[in-house]
């Protein structure tokens, strides 16, 4: 009995320690569908990859876990920089909802993401680009 609860234990960490790879209860089917997403709504001004440009918007590789504001060399509006919001699911997730209510007087001209799922995988599709 005490070697299947230690064995469901481990199944358990294995579980939990893969998911911590993404960022928390991010399916890999999210990513994708977020991938599709930043494609349309976000890739005519960020590059996500590791190399990839700084266009109307800074370069959004390694973005998770990041400060708002910080990547040096980008010229971020100040509302950016005194926000000073880590990014993580929720913060992104905001943001994205209505850019100019989460950080008012941002330069980033992006009407909103209305559909909640939507932003939700354009987050997890972030979260695994580091
Ligand atoms: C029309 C151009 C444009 C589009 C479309 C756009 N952005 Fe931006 N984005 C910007 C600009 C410009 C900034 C810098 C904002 C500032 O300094 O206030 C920015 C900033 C950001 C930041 C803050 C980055 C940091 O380093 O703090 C995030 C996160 C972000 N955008 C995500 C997105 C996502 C996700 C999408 C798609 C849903 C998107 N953006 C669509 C232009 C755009």
């Amino acid at each position: 009995m005490l070697h299947v609860r230690k064995t469901g234990m481990a199944l358990l960490l294995t579980l939990l320690t893969s998911q911590a790879a993404l960022a928390a209860d991010c399916a890999p089917e999210q990513v994708q569908k977020g991938e599709a997403l930043f494609a349309t709504d976000c890739g005519v001004c960020h590059s996500a990859k590791a190399d990839g440009p700084t266009m109307m918007g800074p370069n959004l590789h390694g973005l998770y876990g990041r400060k708002s504001g910080s990547l040096a060399g980008f010229s971020y509006s100040q509302a950016m920089k005194t926000k000073g919001v880590e990014w993580q699911l929720d913060s992104l997730e905001q943001f994205i909802t209505q850019p100019q209510s989460f950080v008012a007087g941002t330069y980033m001209p992006y009407v909103g993401m209305a559909d909640a799922d939507g932003r939700r995988a354009v987050g997890c599709f972030l979260s695994a680009q580091k």
